[in-house]
């Protein structure tokens, strides 16, 4: 019997890879390239930033003592700011900030009870807020305005009414 296959199959000699699985492989490789460039320039050039877990802390103790004990704005100077957040059902405390234009601002937000979400609007950041996690991210504002923020993880009947905002303004003078 002669091998009737022959006309449609046409085998690679080295890699015994049939033409269309060549391609296929291909294609696959020239994806990963460019998700490769995607994510550079997401980090390099937009900034992107993956909030990661900054530090772990008892949910039960964590706003009995250290920078969660006295949550809000710390000035460092040189327009640098920290924000001490804690998230609980259903409030962030502070649940208002107020920074001068050209700040740049690095949250760190803990919950003390169930997972909440915070989520700045305008800006790319959009933290998880687990308890038992610090969640940490910077952001620089270059305008003034208010900029809300809400939870964004269902977190009870009041989920909805757990939300601040911060203002921007323009320095005196
Ligand atoms: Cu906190 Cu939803």
């Amino acid at each position: 019997m002669s091998d009737d296959r022959s006309e449609t199959v046409v085998a690679d000699r080295t890699l015994h890879t049939d033409r269309y699985e060549r391609r296929w492989m291909l294609v696959s490789a020239v994806l990963l390239v460019v998700f490769a460039i995607a994510v550079a320039v997401a980090g390099f050039a937009l900034g992107f930033q993956v909030p990661g877990v900054e530090a772990r802390v008892d949910p039960n103790t964590v706003a009995e003592s250290g920078p969660f004990a006295n949550p809000g704005l710390r000035d460092l100077g040189n327009n640098e700011f920290e924000v001490y957040m804690v998230a609980k059902a259903w409030a962030f405390d502070p649940a208002s900030i107020t920074v001068p234009v050209g700040a740049t601002v690095t949250f760190y937000v803990t919950s003390v009870d169930v997972q909440h979400g915070f989520k700045l609007r305008d800006t790319n950041v959009n933290l998880q807020i687990v308890p038992g996690h610090v969640s940490k991210l910077s952001t620089t504002f270059d305008r003034a305005g208010e900029f809300p923020f809400i939870c964004t993880e269902f977190c009870g009947l009041g989920h909805s009414a757990m939300f601040g905002s911060l203002v921007v303004e323009e320095p005196e003078g």
